[in-house]
C-alpha cells in the first residue's frame, strides 16, 4: 500500500494506458445497465471506475484517491481496504475489481466482504503473474461462480 502512495503522482503516467485498455475489455465482457449502482473495490485514481453508471470507488491510498478527486466517474470515494467494507449486506448490483485483488492483506476475507456487499455480480481482473492468481480464481469459481473468463495479456478476466 505504501508502494501506491509513494507512486501515485506518477500513476496514470506509469499504468494509465494498460489499466484503461483492461477497463474496456471488462465493460465489453458485462453487461452493465445504467440504473445499477457499482462498488469498485481497489479503484486507484478512479481509472476502473469509468462506468456508464453510479459508482462507488473504495481504495486504501488516500494520495491516489487523491489525484483522481474531480476528475473521475464515482460518485462517492472511500478511504478503506476490501477487508472491511464499510457498506450494508448486497447494496450493489455489481462489484468490480480491477488490477487489486493480489494486494488485498487477507484475499479471502476481502472476496468475502465484495460478495456480501453485492447481490452476486462481479466483474474482476486478475494480474496473472501474481503468486496468487490461481488461489483468487479458485475462491471466486466457488464463491460466486464464473460465467465468462477472458485471457489478456497480463489480466485474467472473470465475470460471474
Ligand atoms: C494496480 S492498482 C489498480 C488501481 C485501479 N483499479 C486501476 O485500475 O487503476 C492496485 C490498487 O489496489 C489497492 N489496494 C491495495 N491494498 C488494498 C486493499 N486491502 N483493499 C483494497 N484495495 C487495495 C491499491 O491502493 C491500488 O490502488
Amino acid at each position: 500500500m505504501e508502494y501506491y502512495n509513494e507512486i501515485s503522482k506518477g500513476y496514470e503516467e506509469l499504468h494509465g494506458e494498460e489499466q484503461r485498455k483492461k477497463l474496456i475489455v471488462l465493460k465489453q465482457n458485462m453487461k452493465v445497465k445504467k440504473n445499477d449502482l457499482l462498488l469498485d473495490v481497489g479503484c486507484g485514481s478512479g481509472i476502473s471506475s469509468d462506468f456508464d453508471c453510479d459508482v462507488i470507488g473504495i481504495d486504501p491510498s488516500i494520495e491516489l484517491l487523491q489525484t483522481g478527486f474531480g476528475k473521475r466517474k464515482a460518485k462517492l470515494l472511500v478511504c478503506g481496504v476490501a477487508e472491511f467494507l464499510p457498506f450494508k449486506d448486497n447494496s450493489f448490483g455489481i462489484v468490480t475489481s480491477l488490477t487489486a485483488i493480489h494486494n488485498f492483506n487477507d484475499i479471502e476475507k476481502g472476496l468475502m466482504e465484495m460478495k456480501r456487499v453485492g447481490k452476486g455480480k462481479i466483474g474482476v481482473s486478475i494480474l496473472k503473474k501474481s503468486e496468487h492468481a490461481d488461489k483468487i480464481i479458485g475462491i471466486i469459481n466457488d464463491e460466486f461462480g464464473i460465467k465468462e473468463r477472458v485471457e489478456e495479456d497480463k489480466d485474467i478476466m472473470l465475470i460471474s
